[in-house]
């Protein structure tokens, strides 16, 4: 059994309450209930941290590097939020905690909003990408990084 860490950033604590027309009436613990459903149901276990602060989030990538490094954190599943299309910091973390990967997932379909969006500052750096499927999305993310993880591990 491995961890993997589910990261969300700004906002996403409103989940629930925040624009339901775009984000659905979820909630951020539903979210994380699904994930660690998810992560269970594949002999793994997944650990959630929510911050609205672009520094906590790289502290946790770097801490998660720790534990990737040695062989207890399978990876990461972060939806960044709006620091998706304004964080030059958050897309140097994620290179610079490499090979660990990271899948980026956006609950709404983010090329079908408005042009701001349309822009990631993590996706060159993230090892896949979820986007559009709801909080479905949270649990094909995971699914994608324990198959990328077991297919890097299985000779
Ligand atoms: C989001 C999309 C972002 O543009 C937005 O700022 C969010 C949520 C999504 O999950 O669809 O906060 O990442």
């Amino acid at each position: 059994m491995s961890t993997l860490l589910v990261l969300n950033g700004p906002n996403l604590n409103l989940l629930g309450l925040r624009e339901p027309g775009v984000y659905g009436a979820a909630t951020l613990a539903d979210v994380e209930a699904l994930c660690r459903e998810t992560a269970a149901a594949l002999g793994h276990a997944a650990q959630c941290l929510q911050s609205n602060h672009e520094g906590a989030l790289i502290d946790a990538l770097h801490a998660a590097s720790q534990r990737f490094g040695a062989g207890e954190l399978l990876g990461v599943v972060m939806n960044p939020g709006a620091y998706t299309h304004t964080s030059v910091a958050l897309h140097d973390a994620i290179k610079a905690v490499a090979p660990m990967p990271l899948i980026e997932v956006h609950i709404s379909n983010v090329h079908a909003r408005e042009a701001f969006r349309h822009h990631s500052y993590i996706s060159p750096a993230a090892a896949g990408i979820v986007i559009g499927f709801g909080i479905d999305g949270y649990a094909l993310a995971i699914r994608g990084l324990a198959a990328q993880a077991a297919s890097k591990t299985t000779p």
